[in-house]
């Protein structure tokens, strides 16, 4: 998605001081080499958050906290990780380079950020200006303080209000028609003025802005009644409905603790429920929710409720919703659905019962994905009898296989089973519902399986504190790893020839690397789990001492089978490859013995 170059984020982890980007936020005491302050991310009233200025990262001994410089804007500062980037890059004064492909296009993009920016002030300046349309507003329940929190306008009842204020050159209305602002006729008799008007007429106008608070795009309703009671602005170079969510910025703003989203259909439901003091509302654009929505709900929380009116048009809304779920459905995050009472939305709902009421609905009444699932199919589908059953399979078989495989899908098909009476077996659920739910751990194994004080994760966390440890080891000891078993080896080699390739300074910048592969929770995990290193000269040689015992174990284990197999099969039974790795190994073995003092 995001086509920042590799590169480059290497280069801003290197140059960035963790420091600075965690002091400009929070109070920061030297102790030692290293930082301390109270965790911003729990509760607490003595410091566990440490900041270390050689790794690069970040740790709160009280939460599990951490990361790099990045990871702290994203977490800290709520940022999706381009923004981030971007957020990090600019206080270092750098400019993101795009590779080729990337949405918005670099040179004009400012300008035209800009140019909304200014439309944005002065639809504001004409609400304040406009006696009819505050009064609007003031009858839908809005007070001032949220309208300016969220921004909102009025466009004027005219045709040309914008061509006029922002349309002085060619230049000024090619871009005003570029960002869906103004509208081209087809066919022009009249002359240049009448070809060309305002796409928002006598409208109240919802700004919608982008993570960094640009305004991307606008949605207008039609004061008291008309048709179409919303205009949205188009898709544009700035806007990809399929992506935004009206609120988002707003919500960052509020600061609140932010644990869960609620995604509600309109804009005024969001407005409404900030105002109540529910300030985790976001409304998507008048489509249903998208997995690239879906993907940056949980790029922020780790749950996220989708409310809904109770009638027809709402559980159609759902069942859409739920479908494009089904590919972040994943373990560690919680996905709901909330149905509320028909004729409501939660603007009236909230006004009607009240924050606290409403937040109770949330919490009891929202169905887990699962359990809306089992009575949805329920609903849909005669589910009696051994036909029942095979109906079931038959139309919960394309939705479990939109998930994606691992833990989560394994208990979903089992929860549908015991809902619709399967057969409980692992073996028969898979040939019921035909998806493979087996146990994806058993395959890549990741680094935290690896066993507490076993040699492959000492070698990883030792790389992971001193990277530059890794320009040292010999290419034959990294290549020796090929050919050992234990789970994570493959990681450590992986981790080794990188490091040689394209040497790393500090944790943070392995980290960084990693960040969008399988394996990189798991680093940063380990990196942060370990709290007693050696110095760096001492890490080197723990380093390489530990890759030798690693490989010499394997072949001692290899070597340990190859006798056994010998013994029971008689000479006869290994073949001539067999005996002569015997007889390498055995080399091999004895000379390693003085440095790997066998058990
Ligand atoms: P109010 O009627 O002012 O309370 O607004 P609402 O947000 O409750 O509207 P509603 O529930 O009717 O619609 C929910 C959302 O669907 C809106 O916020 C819009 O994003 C979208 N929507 C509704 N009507 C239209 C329309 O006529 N055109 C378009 N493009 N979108 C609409
Ligand atoms: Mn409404």
């Amino acid at each position: 998605m995001s086509l920042i170059p590799r590169s480059f984020i290497d280069e801003l982890i290197a140059r960035a001081s963790i420091v600075e980007v965690i002091g400009a936020r929070i109070a920061l005491k030297k102790a030692g080499h290293e930082y301390k302050a109270c965790c911003p991310f729990h509760t607490e009233k003595t410091p566990s958050f440490w900041v270390s200025p050689e790794k690069q990262f970040y740790h709160c001994f009280g939460c599990g906290a951490h990361g790099t410089a990045l990871s702290f804007l994203m977490e800290h500062d709520r940022l999706p990780f381009p923004e981030a980037v971007e957020e990090l890059a600019s206080s270092l004064g750098l400019t993101v380079p795009r590779e080729q492909g990337a949405g918005a296009p670099r040179r004009t993009s400012e300008t035209l950020y800009e140019l909304m920016g200014r439309v944005a002030q002065f639809y504001s300046q004409s609400l304040r200006g406009d006696e009819r349309a505050r009064r609007y507003l003031e009858r839908r329940g809005l007070n001032p303080e949220v309208i300016e929190r969220f921004a909102i306008g009025y466009a004027p009842n005219s045709w040309h209000e914008l061509l006029k204020r922002f349309g002085g050159t060619d230049e000024g209305r090619r871009r005003l028609v570029e960002l869906g602002l103004v509208i081209e006729r087809e066919a022009a008799p009249g002359g240049q003025a009448e070809r060309l008007y305002d796409r928002f007429r006598d409208r109240i106008m919802f700004p919608i802005r982008d993570a960094r608070g640009r305004v991307l795009a606008f949605g207008g309703r039609v004061i008291d009644q008309g048709e179409p009671k919303y205009l949205n602005s188009p898709e544009t170079a700035l806007f990809h409905k399929g992506r935004e969510l009206y609120g988002l910025y707003e919500v960052r703003q509020s600061r609140a603790t932010l644990a869960q989203l609620l995604v509600v259909e309109g804009y005024l439901d969001v407005v409404r429920l900030h105002q109540f003091g529910v300030p985790c509302a976001v409304a998507t654009l008048g489509t249903a929710t998208t997995p690239e929505h879906l993907k940056r709900i949980f790029q922020l929380v780790p749950s996220v409720v989708f409310a809904f009116d109770g009638d027809r048009a709402g559980r159609a809304a759902a069942w859409r919703a739920l479908q494009n779920s089904l590919p972040e459905a994943v373990e560690g995050r919680e996905i709901r659905f909330l149905f509320l009472p028909e004729g409501e939305d939660p603007d009236t709902l909230i006004a009607r019962e009240g924050r606290e009421a409403f937040e109770n609905r949330l919490s009891r009444q929202a169905l887990l994905l699962s359990e809306y699932l089992v009575r949805e199919l329920g609903d849909r589908i005669p589910t009696r009898g051994a036909d029942g059953r095979a109906r079931v399979a038959q139309a919960a078989r394309p939705l479990l296989q939109q998930v994606p495989e691992g833990i989560y899908r394994r208990l979903l098909a089992e929860r549908l089973a015991q809902a619709f009476g399967f057969q409980q077996t692992p073996a028969g659920m898979a040939e019921l519902l035909g998806v493979s739910i087996g146990q994806p751990l058993e395959l890549g194994r990741p680094a935290s399986a690896l066993g507490r004080g076993s040699l492959v994760r000492q070698a990883i966390r030792l790389l992971l504190h001193f990277p530059q440890a890794a320009a040292r080891i010999p290419t034959e000891r990294i290549e020796g790893l090929k050919e050992v078993e234990e789970p994570g080896a493959q990681l450590l080699r992986t981790l080794l020839l990188e490091l040689q390739a394209e040497p790393a300074a500090t944790t943070g910048q392995v980290l960084e690397r990693w960040r969008e592969r399988a394996d990189g929770v798991h680093l940063a995990r380990l990196a942060a789990a370990e709290t007693l290193v050696p110095g760096a000269p001492a890490a080197e040689r723990e380093l390489d001492q530990a890759l030798e015992r690693l490989v010499d174990q394997s072949g001692r284990r290899r070597l340990d089978r190859l006798l056994e197999k010998d013994r029971a099969a008689g000479a006869a039974g290994l073949s001539r490859e067999e005996k002569l790795e015997i007889q390498r190994l055995t080399i091999e073995l004895s000379r390693h013995r003085s440095v790997a003092p066998g058990p």
